[in-house]
C-alpha cells in the first residue's frame, strides 16, 4: 500500500464509505481505515430507515442496485391514538417522495463490495490508530496492519469513525464546543420473527406510553416501547414485552398484533449530541463522531450520509479549485 493519499478516511461505516466512493468518483485518492473486520460490520444490525434523498444518491452512486430490488418502499405512515388509526399519506404530500426500509448492514455491504471492486483501498482490523500534524498541511495517520505499524501521509483526514471512535477526541481541548440533551425516557426495543402486522409504520400514543411498529423485511419485525431509562431489561420478559405491545396497540376496530421468537432486546436511551465545529484544521468530522440524535427520528445515518455528501463536494471544490 502507498503511505501516501489525499484523503485518510477513518472509519467503514456509512460516512466513510459513501465518503470514499464521492471521492472516487471526483477522481481523489482516500484509503478507509476501519478496526473491525469485514463481517462485522456487514452483519452488525442498526439503522434501517433511508430518507428519499440516501435513496437517490446510493443510486446515482451506482450501488442502488439490490436497495432498489429489496428495499421495501413506504409511501405513508399511520399515526395510532385513541385506539384509532389515522394514515398520513406522506408521497401525497411531498410530490412523491418516500422512504425505504433497508438495513444499514445492507447498505454498507453494498459500499464495501463496489470500493473492493473498483481496487480502492480499504484495510480492515487496523489497530492504534492516531491522528497527527493536522493543523498542518501534511496531516498524517498512524496504524498497525498485520502487525506492521505504517504512517499514511495525507492532505485531509475524515474522521468518519462514529461516536465512540478516536477523530473527535484527537482535536485539542477548546477546538470544539459540545451540545448535549438527555431525554428522560429510553426505548425498548425489540426484534421479532413474525412478518409484519402492518404494512407501514405504526406510531403510537397510549396512556402507559409510545410504541412504535416497525419492520425490517417481510419476515422481521421492529418493535418498541417507551420505557423509563433506568429500567432492568432483565424484568422485561418475552411474554410481558408482547402484552405490553397489545395494550398500547390496541384498536377499536380489532386489529391484531402477531407474536412471534423474540430474536434481540434492548434499552436504548435517547440522547442528542452534536459539537460545533465539526472541523480543526485538516481533520474534518463526519456523521456518528459528530452528531448523535435519538433513535425516534431514524435520522442519524440519512444525516451521516448527508454530511459526506457536502464534504465531498467540499474536497472536490479544493482539488479543482484550490478553494480553502
Ligand atoms: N479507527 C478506525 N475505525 C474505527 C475506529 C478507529 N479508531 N473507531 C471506530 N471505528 C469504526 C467502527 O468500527 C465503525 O465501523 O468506524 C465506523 C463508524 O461507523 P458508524 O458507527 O456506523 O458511524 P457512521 O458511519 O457515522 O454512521 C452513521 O448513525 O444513527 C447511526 O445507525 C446509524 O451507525 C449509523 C450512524
Amino acid at each position: 500500500m502507498s503511505e501516501r493519499t489525499q484523503v485518510a478516511i477513518v472509519g467503514a461505516g456509512p460516512a466513510g464509505l459513501v465518503l470514499g466512493h464521492l471521492l472516487h468518483a471526483h477522481g481523489i485518492d482516500a484509503v478507509v481505515l476501519e478496526t473491525r473486520d469485514r463481517d462485522y460490520v456487514q452483519k452488525r444490525v442498526r439503522a434501517g430507515v433511508l430518507e428519499q434523498g440516501t435513496v437517490e444518491l446510493l443510486i446515482d452512486m451506482g450501488v442502488g442496485e439490490r436497495l432498489q430490488r429489496e428495499g421495501l418502499v413506504h409511501r405513508g405512515l399511520e399515526l395510532r391514538y385513541r385506539r384509532e388509526g389515522h394514515r398520513i399519506p406522506l408521497s401525497d404530500l411531498t410530490g412523491g417522495r418516500g422512504i425505504t426500509i433497508y438495513g444499514q448492514q445492507h447498505v454498507v455491504h453494498d459500499l464495501i463490495e463496489a470500493r473492493l471492486g473498483f481496487g480502492g483501498p480499504l484495510l480492515f482490523e487496523v489497530g492504534d490508530v492516531s491522528l497527527h500534524d493536522f493543523d498542518g498541511d501534511r496531516p498524517r495517520v498512524r496504524f498497525v496492519h498485520d502487525g506492521a505499524a505504517h504512517e499514511l501521509e495525507c492532505d485531509f483526514i475524515a474522521g468518519c469513525d462514529g461516536f465512540h471512535g478516536i477523530s473527535r477526541e484527537s482535536m485539542p481541548d477548546g477546538a470544539f464546543t459540545t451540545f448535549e440533551h438527555v431525554y428522560p425516557y429510553a426505548w425498548l426495543g425489540i426484534l421479532a420473527q413474525v412478518s409484519p402486522s402492518t404494512e407501514e409504520l405504526i406510531y403510537c400514543r397510549h396512556e402507559n406510553g409510545f410504541a412504535l411498529h416497525s419492520l425490517r423485511s417481510p419476515e422481521l419485525s421492529r418493535l418498541y416501547l417507551q420505557c423509563d431509562p433506568g429500567e432492568d431489561i432483565s424484568e422485561w420478559s418475552d411474554d410481558r414485552i408482547w402484552h405490553e405491545l397489545q395494550t398500547r396497540f390496541a384498536t377499536n376496530e380489532g386489529w391484531t398484533l402477531d407474536e412471534g421468537p423474540v430474536l434481540e432486546k434492548l434499552i436504548t436511551p435517547m440522547r442528542s449530541f452534536v459539537v460545533d465545529p465539526m472541523q480543526y484544521g485538516r481533520l474534518f468530522l463526519a456523521g456518528d463522531a459528530a452528531h448523535v440524535v435519538p433513535a425516534t427520528g431514524a435520522k442519524g445515518l440519512n444525516l451521516a450520509v448527508h454530511d459526506v455528501k457536502a464534504l465531498a463536494a467540499a474536497l472536490r471544490a479544493h482539488y479543482e479549485s484550490g478553494s480553502e
